[in-house]
């Protein structure tokens, strides 16, 4: 089974040179690690996938993480080559890698392109020292140009990121900086807002006062203004965070967000499989060293295959597709859902200035809803 929502893979390389305080990704610092154990483990979880998806073409595959970066280029050209080997691949096939920009893994630049790489995500997250500093990188501001001009030369294709309404973070100052990042960007750009995620040391800093999140209204403004600037600049948001030429978006996110299916490798991966009438939602063991374990012994670190009914998927479908400015496909939420948006609910919506249509076919977020986008969908799901 092929659709044009494209069919992706996702490797996750679980291990950073160290945690930064804002991060609740499934990431680890080791003092080793095992880099044959660990492609060997790879390549034979990715065989499990093979078996369970013969037939697909892949249209992307995203090494993320932790910092993938970190992984010797021979892994990653051990895992393209695997994929190749077992999946026929789609001609505009993407292959992603994060990168983290500090002066090794940009020493690493050209194995990587080498091994087959032809996009790079690079973790820029502020163009200020002092900045960096206090969001626990453990790379300059200096260090993150470079990184950014050796990529541009490397790979076909560069995006970066950055981390912006943070504490005390003013207008003024983001506006220079984001002209500062334009100058630097390629095609495509990301930009996050803080988020105090749950289980962070930032979370408890903010907790002890060591320091206060921007006020909402702030953050509404930055993210308004920065949404304006950005389509001035070519390169629309087509989704909340994420900035593109048109052409230039992240096809292998856009697999998860138009609702695709997709294989998760590695510990803590997530995927979503079609087989027959069902999706699946298939999650692996998060801790490195159980994974590794697993995948030896039983041939892949797979905890949990749960068949997701039509509700779910029809609830996933809108989490999903109203992050997008494409919206989400009317007919294929009815279809699943068995039933049209609750009239009472969607005029509500509509009238408020929260979410459009888009002719009869597709249904978005606005601007403001976006800001308010897991109320709009709850009240859209339910
Ligand atoms: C998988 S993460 C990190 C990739 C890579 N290891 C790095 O640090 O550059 C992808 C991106 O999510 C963003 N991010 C992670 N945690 C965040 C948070 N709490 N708030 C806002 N953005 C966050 C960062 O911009 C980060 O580059
Ligand atoms: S932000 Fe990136 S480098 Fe920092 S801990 Fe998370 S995954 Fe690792």
């Amino acid at each position: 089974m092929n659709d044009d929502r494209g069919f992706g893979i996702y490797v996750h390389w679980p291990f950073c040179r160290a945690k930064c305080p804002y991060c609740d990704f499934n990431s680890h610092v080791r003092e080793a690690i095992d880099q044959r154990r660990w492609r060997d483990a790879l390549l034979t979880e990715l065989t499990h996938y093979a078996e369970q998806t013969a037939g697909r073409t892949v249209t992307s595959l995203f090494f993320g993480g932790g910092t993938p970066s970190l992984m010797e280029p021979e892994t990653t050209a051990a895992v393209i080559e695997t994929v190749r080997r077992h999946w026929a691949t789609a001609p505009d096939f993407e292959i992603t890698l994060e990168a983290n920009p500090t002066s090794v893994e940009i020493g690493r630049f050209r194995g990587f392109r080498d091994a087959g790489v032809n996009r790079v995500s690079i973790g820029v997250q502020a163009l200020d020292d002092a900045m960096l500093k206090f969001l626990g990188r453990q790379h300059s501001a200096g260090e993150a140009i470079q990184a950014l001009e050796i990529g541009r030369a490397t790979f076909p294709r560069l995006s970066f990121d950055l981390i912006y309404a943070r504490p005390g973070q003013t207008l003024d100052a983001w506006q220079d900086e984001l002209a500062a990042a334009l100058d630097l960007a390629d095609r495509h750009i990301s930009l996050y807002q803080l988020t105090i995620e749950p289980g962070t040391a930032f979370e408890q800093r903010v907790a002890r006062g060591d320091f206060q999140t921007l006020p909402e209204e702030e953050q509404a403004t930055l993210f308004d203004w920065t949404a304006a600037r950005l389509d001035h600049a070519g390169l629309p948001a087509y989704e909340i965070s994420n900035h593109a030429r048109p052409g230039e978006e992240s096809r292998h996110n856009l697999t998860y967000w138009r609702y695709g299916d997709y294989a998760g490798i590695g510990p803590g991966a997530h995927g979503r499989l079609t087989r027959g009438s069902e999706k699946l939602a298939t999650a692996t063991e998060r801790k490195p060293e159980s994974w590794l374990e697993m995948v030896e012994r039983d041939g892949h670190g797979i905890l949990e295959e749960e068949r997701l009914g039509y509700e779910e998927q029809s609830d996933e479908l809108l989490l999903m597709g109203l992050r997008l400015k494409e919206g989400v496909d009317l007919a294929r939420w009815q279809q699943l859902s068995g039933r049209d948006p609750d009239p009472a609910r969607e005029e509500f919506l509509l009238e408020h200035g929260f979410i459009e249509r888009l002719g009869n076919s597709r249904l978005r977020c606005t601007p403001s809803g976006m800001l308010i986008l897991d109320s709009v969908v709850a009240d859209l799901a339910c």
